[in-house]
């Protein structure tokens, strides 16, 4: 059994995409002008979400090689997204609806456009110097070893200037800090301190597994995948001082009152409780915990989602929040990876799972991954067709020519407006957005999905069930991942349907009742 415990438990975290929610100047990329205009519909309007945080991806000085994720001041606003007044606007804007405001915090690299790598790059004896990694070139010129990238190729470039490689984990233009440095723990402290001081209440802190590199600095292994081979990223990231790190930054947002952070930790091996209970023992887990992907990265299976889940919940301990995440800005949306009803069942594990629920803008609307023509592709990292645009395209919040979006032609295409806009679906009783609304107002007020226990129940092999009680409430989830009607028996149960992905003729249940093809059910006890 799991007993929530954490004060985040059973809140809603709701991810912004900055450039893709709502451009306010005009120039067709999204920004923080556009964040606030759209508050009352996260929190506290006539037609909200009522979602209780927000995090917002970066909106930091950066010339964009990675779309912020590659910061050259942390302590500012890049100009497409405003000002550092257009973000103090929104903290308080927020902060008036009881909407928390996470930022994202990139402490792995910079950009390459930062003052401390130009300092650092200018030459051998800079005092910046060491902030970045740099290593001689081996004898015949190669780099230093065979670690890749994560967007692909060497992770190393090559200075002409000073005769030197750095590392850069990610792009060329985001070069990984030197964590080893007590100097850049300290610099990236006090730009924490900025904003913590201005009064946001934490952070999503970004690519935190390549922050401690081995020492060692050896060759990665070469597999081979598909008749392929490939290098396999190990001794680039997961290092022995990763913890000290992590601490280190914990312990900032330690220093402030009810402050929160959620690391994007990847695991060597994401099916296992080993791999997080690190997180939660080796950090202080009352201001920290991480993702769990395995929503994302799972076959959509019923087996695989009881395991991990039941798995999961057992091993975290008391003051431990789990945040179990099914999607986001660097994943295909739901509805493509798994199926569009699919999608509709997985939007009730996704708002009655303990923890703290995340979702991904757009999810509430069922978007699914739009196709980038190539002459259009923008992300960096686009091995695949458009790499990650296709779940970066622009919230379509009604049926105007840019959807509400902007007035302007978008930096991405939008998808397919006439079918999922925020206005068109909000009176639609069946619709995607709908389903999402029942499920907030459910996970806020029944008490038993808001913050009850769980218990795994036992189920047909293709139906992931569990129960969340609280008092005298107890309900039971059911979610069928087959194509099939699928019989639940069970001779204790006795209640009503109060929340179906699909329309049903009967609410009442006794001892058993019928499921149908990748439906998901919420039954209350009576
Ligand atoms: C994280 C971000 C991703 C970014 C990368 C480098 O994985 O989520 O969008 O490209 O880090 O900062």
């Amino acid at each position: 059994m799991y007993t929530a415990s954490h004060p985040l438990d059973g809140k809603v975290l709701y991810q912004i995409y900055p450039r893709s929610f709502r451009d306010e100047n005009g120039d067709g990329v999204g920004d923080l002008k556009g964040i606030t205009r759209k508050l009352d519909y996260l929190r506290g309007g006539d037609k909200s979400l009522n979602v209780d945080v927000i995090w917002i991806s970066p909106f930091f000085t950066s010339p964009m090689a990675d779309f912020g994720y590659d910061v050259s001041d942390y302590c500012d606003v890049d100009p497409l997204f405003g000002t550092l007044d257009d973000f103090k606007e929104l903290l308080k804007e927020a902060h008036a609806r009881g909407l928390e405001v996470l930022i994202d915090f990139v402490p792995n690299h910079t950009s390459d456009e930062h003052e401390w790598f130009k300092e650092a790059r200018a030459s051998r004896d800079n005092p910046k110097r060491d902030w970045y990694i740099w290593r001689d070139a081996r004898a015949d010129g190669s780099p230093p070893n065979n670690w890749q990238s994560v967007f692909g190729g060497s992770a190393w470039q090559w200075e002409e200037a000073t005769g030197q490689y750095y590392l850069h984990s990610f792009h060329a233009k985001q070069p990984d800090l030197n964590w080893e440095n007590p100097e850049v723990q300290q610099a990236i402290a006090e730009a924490m301190r900025f904003w913590l001081d201005m009064g946001i209440d934490g952070f999503r802190v970004d690519a935190v597994s390549w922050m401690a590199k081995d020492p060692s600095y050896g060759d990665d292994p070469i597999r081979i995948a598909d008749g392929k081979e490939y290098i396999e990223q190990v001794y680039g990231k997961n290092g022995p001082r990763l913890f000290d790190y992590l601490s280190m930054i914990a312990d900032v947002v330690a220093s402030y009152e009810k402050k929160f952070m959620v690391v994007e930790a990847w695991l060597p091996e994401w099916t296992n409780m080993a791999g997080y209970d690190e997180y939660y023992r080796k950090i202080n887990a009352a201001v920290c915990a991480p993702f769990n992907f395995s929503p994302i990265l799972a076959p959509w299976e019923a087996s695989r989602f009881k395991s991990m889940t039941d798995g999961f919940l057992e091993g975290v301990e008391p003051g431990d929040l789990p945040v179990f995440c099914f999607s986001n800005h660097d994943q295909s949306r739901i509805a493509s990876r798994i199926g569009v009803d699919e999608a509709r069942a997985a939007a009730v594990l996704q708002l009655t799972l303990p923890g703290l629920a995340i979702m991904y803008y757009g999810d509430e609307l069922g978007m699914i991954d739009r196709a980038i023509p190539r002459d259009q592709v923008q992300d960096p990292a686009n091995g695949g067709l458009g790499g990650r645009d296709p779940e970066r395209t622009p919230m379509p919040w009604d049926d105007s020519q840019f959807g509400g979006f902007s007035e302007v032609k978008p930096w991405l295409p939008l998808g397919d407006i006439s079918m999922e806009n925020v206005a068109n679906q909000w009176e639609r009783p069946h619709s995607m957005l709908s389903l999402y609304r029942e499920l907030l107002n459910l996970r806020r007020d029944n008490p038993a999905i808001h913050k009850g226990d769980y218990r795994p129940i036992r189920t047909p092999s293709q139906v992931f069930g569990y129960t969340r009680q609280s008092g005298g409430v107890t309900v039971t989830v059911l979610v069928n991942f087959s194509a099939e009607f699928i019989t639940y028996e069970d001779a204790d149960l006795s209640g009503e349907v109060i929340l179906a992905t699909h329309s049903r003729d009967t609410d009442g249940v006794h001892a058993r009742i019928e499921l149908g093809p990748r439906e998901a059910l919420i039954i209350e006890h009576r």
